[in-house]
């Protein structure tokens, strides 16, 4: 995240003593991307933040993924997965998944373990709930339409609200770092005028979370796998920070959207970027006002791309009469031309505003299926267009 905050107590040059009141050093750290050049904040601790006692590997129970082969567009409901009393991080489930991004869901209800992702940013997008995220750098509170990221290697835990009935979670883990798209940026990573949301939009931890505790455990994934660590202080001990790194929330009403007199293409909505991937919003709009527009999408090619839509509010225009529902997730694969459900565009001639809301991933490498593919698919899907399968 591009622009600078101050938290806690901080010396006022870095890379000085800084005592504790017991006349100890706070141990300095400097979390970073790139090498040392490019964002970073350095954290102050308590404790030592290299003290581990213990390093154990913990089996990847993900499962496997399998391609989306035959080729077909596919349509799936996260509302009928079940889940137990779930956490966050360990019983998420795996929808779909390549080298570059692994997307899953879960419906959490109970806390989650202390857990980092080392191999890259991690974005929710909250479908229903609320919870509490705790982080090193503080907590966050997020609830219905938030998204949140969390940079790579950032220590957090997710303590569901039980008078919320949990939280329910698209989990979006990149090999890589997500943020809003460069060109909404300028030079110096002011957000500029065109961009549909802006700094005034951001949420980020306003004071620091210490917490005591010995012998405490952190689940790392990192490239190889998931190994168990015991730290001997814990790692909530940050008395303060500062930088332009750091895990921040906002949420999808406050994305502006885009219109035109004409279709706008999904660029518009696009929300945030990763390494071969971006992630859209489609919100509720005054949509096409060119007094012949045909406001739902026209067919589309999209060559280079893996489409997927996560259906989260309202009638979705365009899927009217596919079995799509609030909950349903939609992959349209590359080598597949996909447009609007028959009807769909006709009846869309002069309507002034969809109210609905819609996540998209769109990846540059097919997305494979992981189990809760398999375990929510909506097998008629891909004949809605024709009205007619196999041997129909
Ligand atoms: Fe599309």
């Amino acid at each position: 995240m591009p622009y600078y905050r101050q938290v806690g107590e901080i010396p006022h040059k870095r890379h000085t003593a800084f005592r504790k009141p017991d006349g100890g050093l706070y141990a300095e750290e400097l979390m970073g991307v790139e090498g040392f050049s490019a964002d970073s904040a350095l954290l102050y601790h308590r404790g030592l933040p290299t003290a581990i006692v213990d390093a154990v590997a913990i089996e990847d129970e993900r499962g496997p993924i399998t391609p989306n082969h035959p080729l077909k567009p596919r349509a799936f409901k996260t509302q009928d997965l079940k889940f137990g009393d779930a956490d966050a991080v360990t019983d998420r489930r795996r929808l779909f998944g390549n080298a570059d991004v692994t997307i899953g869901f879960v419906h959490a209800t109970r806390p989650s373990p202390l857990y980092r992702n080392a191999a890259g940013d991690e974005l929710f997008y909250v479908q229903g709930g609320s919870a509490t995220v705790e982080t090193i750098y503080g907590s966050l509170e997020v609830g219905d339409g938030d998204y949140l990221v969390i940079p790579t290697s950032c220590t957090y835990r997710v303590l569901p609200h039980d008078d919320d009935g949990g939280v329910k979670l698209l989990t979006i883990e990149a090999r890589g770092h997500i943020g809003p798209p460069k060109r909404y940026l300028s030079a110096k990573g002011q957000f500029l005028e065109h961009s549909p949301y802006c700094e005034r939009d951001i949420r980020g931890p306003s004071e620091p979370l210490v917490v005591d505790g010995t012998d405490v455990e952190v689940l790392v994934r990192h490239r190889a796998g998931l190994t168990r660590y015991t730290y001997a202080t814990h790692p909530f001990d940050v008395v303060g920070w500062d930088g332009c790194l750091y895990p921040w929330a906002f949420n999808i009403d406050d994305f502006e959207p885009i219109t035109g007199r004409v279709h706008q293409p999904p660029p518009v909505h696009q929300t945030f970027e990763g390494p071969n991937f971006v992630v859209c919003s489609f919100c509720p709009r005054k949509v096409d006002y060119h007094p012949e527009s045909i406001p739902v999408p026209y067919n589309h090619a999209n060559v280079d791309s893996d489409e997927l839509m996560f259906y989260v509010r309202g009638n979705y225009e365009a899927r009217k009469g596919s079995g799509i529902e609030v909950g349903s997730l939609s992959l349209h694969p590359s080598g597949f031309t996909h447009g609007p459900q028959p009807g769909a565009a006709e009846a869309s001639i002069g309507a002034q505003f969809f109210d609905e809301t819609a996540v998209m991933v769109d990846t540059f490498a097919p997305l494979d299926l992981g189990e809760a593919a398999d375990a929510s698919e909506d097998h008629r899907y891909a004949w809605t267009w024709s009205g007619r399968g196999p041997g129909a």
